[in-house]
């Protein structure tokens, strides 16, 4: 949720800056700008939209300059427009700031400023952030490190900050709380992103800047860094594992279809070491370390958001299956304000791809603070909820671009899968039959799910009848439910089509009303204890003219009977079907949209890490 970037070294900084946008752009595409130091002069250019607009406007303009920052915006405070992108100037338009966060009492430190005489240009929490630091380096005489430190001691609320001194113009002044910050570190040169994927074509060497801590970035000089509270930190500098060719689409149209395309390996990679057929065993690192405290929980709650949050629904599943241990789920967003009961021997597991959105990271700390053991499933390796997590798991799939999540979403539930399985097979609520048909049923996921995806064309087909749908409805049981919710979110995330998720037999509970033949019905109906009542569901859907698109096992004939159009997935495991059915419904969506002409990687309104609340 806005990407900010970095540079201050010998080469030009512009097109670095430009290059680090467009990657940092899934975070948040509403507006975008660039400061630049050049002989004295401090230069602000920005843009309403994305960062092509603002490259188009910076053409005829002056981008020489060896030190800058740029931004790309998700608007919280203020309407997406060029006077509200960042970044903002202050006052004497001595310094530059570019901020991904939100100032929570910005009324009351602007209403100070005010009296002290400031004037404001745009509706920005930021622009008062700036001002503020610009006051404090004025009214104490200090450099601009001590300024933003004292600023930052005022302040309420989440921030990554980089700052700009026209006359300083060998330094950028950076910090974080809540929101992330990665230096890397080159030869006589360094780059600033919210996450390494701007800096990675240029240098491996990273350091994270943790909360509260500020950084001076000096040309030819080490990085210093300290916390708000003035201790000295040493900066710790460690290698990243990512490569180019992962943030590059690699022939796809869009990130999306390539991390869909991408599963049969991101499957592969998340299971690597962990799903070993031939030792007959399931290992995860962070559950051998914590084995007593799995075997005793009396509950596991799992939070997340969104896609995250309908991964968690499928591990409750498994793990209540397989493990008998109690699991509540809860939308992080609701979980850090309800004032829940958690008990030391909780373990609460918190799941996100981005490891950075703001509700489950204050979610993670609410538990923490209540005794708990908190387990983290990340994705982006270093991110804040790995740090402040007890242990966990990674899910290894690789960076994911596309704003909707996928790849992502399959490794979380393989995850969940394999400790729901362990946790069982140690408590010997599983039995070693049961234990060694699921190790071999979990091997055989990516080569199914490779199998599914050779259908693609055909839902494309299909999606083109679509257009006219403005309502659907998702329908599943259980595992299938919340892949019905998960298929619904995809859908309405990136084609703007209204879409639900019910249980299948809820529908006769109300939204039935809705299905007539303009209403396309999207079941899950994959072999299972309850397939006979799905299909019971899918008359009832028939008998009122609603149009049904079903994803059944291979083989099927009732359903297949029964629909307007059918794709088959391979048999498997109950618990391992949501692996499988997801598929279809992530490329009915992603085709779907194409058709529409809607902007699959980059949904209006959406941005791919929420780090505000
Ligand atoms: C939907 C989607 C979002 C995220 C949610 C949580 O496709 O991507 O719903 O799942 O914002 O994000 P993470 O997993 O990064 O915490």
């Amino acid at each position: 949720m806005c990407g900010i970037v970095g540079y201050i070294g010998n080469r030009e900084a512009y097109p670095i800056l430009i290059k680090g946008l467009h990657r940092l752009e899934y975070r948040g595409y509403d507006s975008a700008g660039i400061a630049l130091i050049h002989e004295g002069n401090l230069k602000v250019y920005k843009a309403k939209g994305k960062v092509s607009e603002l490259e188009h406007y910076a053409e005829q303009k002056d981008v020489a300059g060896t030190v800058g920052i740029a931004h790309t915006r998700w608007a919280t405070h203020g309407e997406p427009t060029q006077h509200n992108a960042h970044p903002h100037y202050s006052q004497s338009e001595e310094l530059a700031i570019i901020h991904n966060g939100i100032i929570e009492n910005y009324g009351l430190l602007k209403e100070g400023l005010v009296r002290e005489g400031y004037t404001f240009q745009s509706e920005t929490d930021t622009e008062v952030l700036i001002q503020l630091i610009e006051f404090m380096k004025r009214s104490n005489g200090t450099d601009l490190s001590t300024a933003v430190q004292l600023a930052l001691t005022q302040v309420v609320g989440a921030y990554a900050i980089a700052v700009l001194d026209r006359n300083n113009p060998d330094q950028i002044v950076a910090a974080r709380k809540g929101s992330p910050l990665v230096v890397g570190i080159g030869e006589d040169e360094y780059f600033l992103g919210s996450d390494a994927t701007p800096i990675i074509e240029f240098t491996n060497r990273v350091t994270y800047i943790g909360d509260e801590e500020i950084v001076t970035i000096r040309r030819g000089e080490a990085l210093k860094i300290r916390t708000i509270t003035n201790i000295e930190k040493t900066p710790r500098i460690q290698k990243l594992e990512m490569t180019l060719s992962q943030l590059e689409k690699g022939g796809y149209p869009h990130f999306m279809l390539k991390e869909i395309f991408e599963q049969p390996h991101t499957l592969s990679d998340c299971m690597r070491g962990r799903v070993n057929v031939e030792g007959n065993n399931i290992t995860l690192a962070g559950f051998i370390d914590n084995r007593e405290k799995f075997l005793n929980a009396r509950r596991i709650i799992i939070t997340a958001c969104g896609t995250s949050w309908h991964a968690a629904q499928i591990g409750m599943y498994a793990i209540e299956e397989y493990a008998r241990i109690p699991v509540e789920v809860e939308y992080s967003s609701e979980f850090r304000y309800r004032k829940p009961v958690i008990h030391k021997d909780d373990i609460v597991i918190a799941i996100s791809q981005s490891g950075e959105t703001a509700d489950t990271l204050a979610a993670v700390e609410l538990a923490k603070n209540a005794g708990a053991f908190i387990f983290g499933i990340c994705n982006v390796v270093g991110s804040s909820i790995p740090r402040n997590t007890h242990s966990g798991c990674y899910t290894h799939v690789g960076p994911e671009i596309g704003v909707a999540s996928t790849k992502a979403f399959t490794a979380q539930v393989a995850v969940l899968t394999m400790l729901a399985i362990l946790i069982g097979k140690e408590k010997r609520t599983v039995s070693r039959e049961e234990y060694l048909n699921l190790i071999r049923e979990l091997n055989l996921i990516p080569e199914k799910v490779a199998e599914i995806l050779k259908k693609s064309g055909q839902i494309e087909q299909y999606a083109k009848t679509f257009t006219y749908a403005g309502n659907c409805i998702y329908l599943g049981r259980g595992y299938n439910f919340p892949v019905a919710l998960e298929g619904a979110l995809k859908l309405k995330e990136i084609s703007y089509i209204h879409a639900e998720g019910y249980p299948a037999a809820e529908m006769k509970h109300g939204p039935i009303a809705l299905v007539s033949h303009e209403m396309p019905v999207i079941v899950i109906a994959t072999q299972s204890d309850t397939y006979e009542k799905v299909t019971s569901n899918i008359q009832e859907i028939k008998a009122r003219k609603g149009r049904i698109i079903s994803v059944v096992t291979e083989g099927d004939q009732v359903v297949r009977g029964l629909s307007d159009f059918s794709v088959e997935v391979p048999e498997t495991l109950p618990c391992l079907t949501p692996l499988l059915s997801v598929i279809p419904l992530q490329l009915l969506a992603y085709h779907i949209a194409v058709v529409k002409g809607c902007d699959v990687d980059q949904p209006r309104n959406l941005a791919k890490s929420v780090t505000v609340e």
